[in-house]
């Protein structure tokens, strides 16, 4: 049983000189922290991250200071709960899998952090999946407890719909159909699982520019150490 293969989105990241779509990242946030943060950990991803991405360092600190983190010892001995900062990470719905697993049926709601690299075509794979839920096929039984989206892996997962038109409202006044809703979260999650994605394509611009002087000072070079061999 193999299912749908997801369409080829135009994203926008993919653009040769393109970063990510950092309006689109910060929406996504905003999804990933109302919707799927109640289910998903991103245990990989530190509030310090957020910081000139898709929020200020001052938002960026509030956004921490929401979630309480347990510290400690203190000099006490004791460990002890504080509001969250920059260097804390995202914290996690359930205190470990077996907790997030009774929760969800038996499933495993898999960490976020690096989820569009860890599946085949992620970007485009997330997207198609999040809108992809519909009705089985005339014919085909439903399963307990199960959901049909023909772009999971046997076309029954256990997470149901999350994404419905108006289920958070943007803070940048976007209309948040569920497709908007589903396309910002997926860039949420691709910038997640590749921090440092923009630095690289700024690095490879700059080499590119920095390559054809090289080349030409090369070519000059070369014409007089070898100017006797003529
Ligand atoms: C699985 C994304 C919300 C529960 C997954 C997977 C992704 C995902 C990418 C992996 C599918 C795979 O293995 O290929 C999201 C996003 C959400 C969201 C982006 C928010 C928009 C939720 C919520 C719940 C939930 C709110 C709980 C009520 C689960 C469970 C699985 C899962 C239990 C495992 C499914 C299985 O293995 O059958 N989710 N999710 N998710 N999610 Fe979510």
């Amino acid at each position: 049983d193999h299912g749908c293969y997801p369409a080829k989105y135009p994203w926008f990241h993919e653009g040769m000189f393109n970063t990510f779509d950092h309006a689109s990242v910060r929406r996504g946030y905003e999804v990933y922290k109302q919707v799927c943060a109640a289910c998903h950990s991103m245990k990989y991803t530190y509030y310090r991250h957020l910081v000139n991405v898709s929020h200020t360092e001052e938002e960026a600190k509030a956004e921490a200071a929401e979630s309480m983190v347990t510290d400690g010892p203190n000099e006490e001995g004791n460990m002890f709960q504080r509001p969250g900062k920059l260097s804390d990470l995202f914290p996690s719905p359930y205190p470990n899998d077996e907790a997030a697993k009774a929760a969800n049926g038996g499933a495993l709601p898999p960490d976020l952090s690096l989820i569009a690299f860890a599946r085949n075509n992620g970007t485009n794979y997330i997207f198609s999946l999040l809108t992809g839920y519909q009705d089985p096929p005339a014919g085909v039984e439903t399963k307990e407890g199960l959901h049909y989206n023909p772009y999971f892996n046997g076309g029954w997962i256990a997470m149901a719909k999350a994404l419905y038109d108006e289920v958070i409202e943007y803070s940048d006044g976007t209309p948040a159909t569920a497709s908007q809703l589903a396309k910002d979260v997926t860039e949420f999650l691709r910038w997640s699982a590749e921090k440092s994605h923009d630095e690289k394509k700024k690095l490879l611009l700059k080499t590119m520019l920095i390559f054809p002087p090289i080349l030409a000072l090369f070519y000059v070079y070369k014409r007089r150490v070898f100017t006797v061999l003529k």
